[in-house]
């Protein structure tokens, strides 16, 4: 059987979607049973890290555990990448120790040498172009709190980044109505507020993120530039205002609170932002057992078509 990776949202059909956040649930249910100890018993993941992370990096050590498997660290500093090992050889040494492997790095072309050099699963933990994790477990949360995904309008304020590009890809298979509201895509001649209070009327979901992405710090323009830039662009309760009344207020985190998104809305009544953070962990569970057993779609009953 072909190695299953998961690179971005391309690989990923809209059973395999719904059998993931059944298992997701299954998991968040069924805490440390038999059954979900033994899923990696002897089993050791890496994870190999060329960027800052706090929600994937603990949620996939802690969802491997729970697995009963090993997982394992790495950086380009504690290896010997830094030094000049490609990623050719280092997958092809790494997959003779390993049952998979995360990476989380910069260009997606890197994810992709990684996959075509291992033989075991490779699971993209973010790259520049998108974060396929993030936004599964954003869709389990979203499904928790709605009971589907199909029609559902998602409206995106921001930086148009990696989670903006999988929420385009990911919420095209499920079918989500997608909208991406960004100064860089905006014509210079749309008023920006205008465009944003059409983007966000009758939303069912408010997406926000970072201005400036990791490892774009150095692209950027100088600080009060880039706040002049996206100043219309943060999620307020006005924004709020012109959304459904139920409307679901999200951001992947870390959060740059009084930037893309205030304080009062964070912490309000509409955001369900620490859910997703907390859904990361049952959704790495899921991803996972899909990478390990090469399919976890045998009996999908979430009802998202
Ligand atoms: N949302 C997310 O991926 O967070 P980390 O960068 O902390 O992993
Ligand atoms: N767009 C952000 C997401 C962080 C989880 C970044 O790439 O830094």
């Amino acid at each position: 059987m072909s190695k299953r990776d998961l690179l971005d949202f391309k690989g990923l059909t809209i059973k395999e979607i719904e059998a993931l956040i059944d298992r997701a649930l299954y998991f968040k249910k069924n805490k440390f049973t038999e059954h979900e100890s033994h899923l990696l018993r002897g089993k050791s993941i890496g994870l190999f890290f060329e960027k800052p992370s706090t929600r994937t990096r603990v949620a996939f050590e802690a969802a491997i555990v729970r697995l009963g498997g090993h997982p394992i660290f790495l950086t380009p500093d504690n290896t010997q990448t830094n030094r000049g090992e490609t990623i050719a050889d280092t997958a092809r040494v790494l997959s003779s120790y390993l049952h998979a492997i995360v990476i989380r790095t910069f260009e997606q072309t890197r994810v992709v040498e990684w996959a075509k050099s291992a033989t075991i699963p490779v699971i993209n933990g973010l790259s520049d172009l998108c974060h396929p994790c993030q936004i599964l477990a954003d869709f389990l949360t979203i499904f928790e709190r709605r009971g589907h995904l199909r029609g559902l309008n998602l409206t995106y304020i921001g930086d148009d980044n990696n989670i903006a590009y999988s929420l385009k890809e990911g919420g095209a298979i499920v079918g989500m109505n997608v909208t991406i509201v960004s100064p860089k895509d905006s014509a210079p001649s749309q008023g920006n507020l205008l465009n944003i209070k059409k983007a966000a009327t009758d939303a069912d979901i408010l997406y926000t993120d970072t201005w400036v992405s990791m490892g774009r710090e150095h692209e950027e323009m100088r600080d009060n530039m880039l706040k002049a830039m996206f100043h219309d662009y943060q999620i307020n309760q006005q924004i709020v205002d012109y959304a459904k009344p139920d409307c679901l207020v999200m951001h992947c985190l870390p959060a740059h609170r009084g930037e893309e998104i205030t304080d009062a809305v964070m912490n309000g009544k509409n955001s369900v932002i620490f859910e997703q953070a907390a859904n990361r962990l049952p959704m790495h569970q899921a991803i996972l057992e899909l990478a390990l057993r090469g399919s976890s779609c045998d009996s999908p009953s979430s009802g998202l078509q």
